[in-house]
């Protein structure tokens, strides 16, 4: 059995920052930007959640895949930054949207998440666990910058992306996922939990508070060596690639369209080109919503399906790339 790409879902949030409202308070400015990345400008929450988006990239997909939320065995949720960390992002998902038949787990790779999320449940499906599956990347990085560090508050916005996968005959494809903590130190946050008392949990006679519980995160956000990213991604991107077409026994030619994690455009052009392919081949949204971690295939990929530009047989690439570090691709059949 392989997982079909039933229906496709996304929400970003309506506020809009770009690249001259960020110069405004950081020491940068749009040409920059524009050719340093490509980014023009990314959308950021306000009243909304991980969780609210998420719901809502999740009700777009089932109605787009013309499935119930009830028909959905499994919702699999990549994050690396929720407003809960318990219950599961998934968790709240499903009650938001009423999958009460489905199991449901939070998965953090990174801005490789939706793929290592998409291929997850290709093994649940092709292991016969589960039939229908809802996976999801949805991020409010936004939460999570150093708004005064221009080398990575410039790059990231918030958003959310949903696919509805479906058994069905067929044989699944080789994937590629690799991993390498040893590099992590290059993209990384840390929460540091404070406690605001003392660390004894012992209560004296009459105390109601228990001291040295009260902790929750403060100071957590996200610190980059863009370079070493930028060269890890362009060096790295189109070997898992090879690697993927090679156990596929397909090669670049094949591929209509290659869907790439959408972190910066000179990223893309770097894997185009030791790729040997021409840029119509990558699409991009970049522009629009600036990196949104696990959320940017899901959108891409979004985008093109209700663009029509994704027709029945047509064979996608889609790649992903980040902190971890951790990278991999899929290869599929639309
Ligand atoms: N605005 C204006 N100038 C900036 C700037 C900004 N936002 N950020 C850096 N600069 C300056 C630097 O101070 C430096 O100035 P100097 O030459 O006078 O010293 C110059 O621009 C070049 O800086 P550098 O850090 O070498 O830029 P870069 O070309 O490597 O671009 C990134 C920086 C972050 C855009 C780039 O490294 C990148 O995109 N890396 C990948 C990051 C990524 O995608 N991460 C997520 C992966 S999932």
């Amino acid at each position: 059995m392989i997982g079909k790409i039933l229906g496709t879902g996304s929400y970003v949030p309506g506020k809009v920052l770009d690249n001259n409202d960020l110069a405004k308070f950081i020491d940068t400015n749009d040409e920059w930007i524009r050719e340093r990345t490509g980014i023009v400008k990314r959308h950021l929450i306000e009243d909304d959640t991980t969780v609210t988006m998420a719901a809502e990239a999740a009700k777009r997909a089932l109605e787009n895949a013309k499935v119930s939320a009830e028909e959905i065995d499994l919702i699999l949720l990549s994050t690396v930054s929720s407003n809960v960390i318990l219950p599961s992002t998934a968790c709240e998902v499903q009650k938001i949207i009423g999958a009460v038949n489905a199991v449901c787990f939070d998965l953090n790779a990174a801005c490789s998440g939706f793929l290592f999320a998409l291929n997850t449940a290709q093994a649940y499906i092709h292991a016969g666990m589960i039939n229908t599956a809802l996976i999801i990347g949805a991020e409010s990085l936004s939460n999570i910058m150093d708004w005064q560090d221009r080398g990575t508050a410039i790059l990231f916005g918030d958003g959310a992306g949903a696919a509805v996968l479906a058994a069905e005959e067929g044989h699944i494809f080789p994937t590629v996922m690799h991993s390498d903590g040893a590099k992590g130190d290059a993209l990384l946050c840390q929460s540091r939990f404070r406690r605001e008392q003392s660390t004894s949990l012992e209560l004296k006679s009459g105390e109601t508070d228990i001291p040295g519980t009260a902790g929750f995160p403060v100071d957590t956000y996200v610190q980059m060596n863009g370079q070493e990213v930028f060269k890890f991604a362009v060096r790295q991107v189109p070997l898992a690639i090879e690697e993927l077409l090679s156990a596929c026994d397909k090669t670049t030619e094949d591929i209509d369209l290659f869907v790439l994690h959408q972190a910066n455009k000179r990223i893309v052009e770097g894997v185009a080109k030791r790729l040997h392919m021409d840029m119509e081949r990558f699409p991009m949204n970049l522009m629009e919503y600036g990196n949104t971690s696990s959320a940017s295939i899901p959108i891409l990929l979004d985008e093109l399906n209700r663009q029509g530009r994704l027709q029945k047989g047509m064979k996608l690439v889609l790649a992903g790339f980040g902190a971890g570090l951790s990278w991999g691709a899929a290869y599929m059949e639309w």
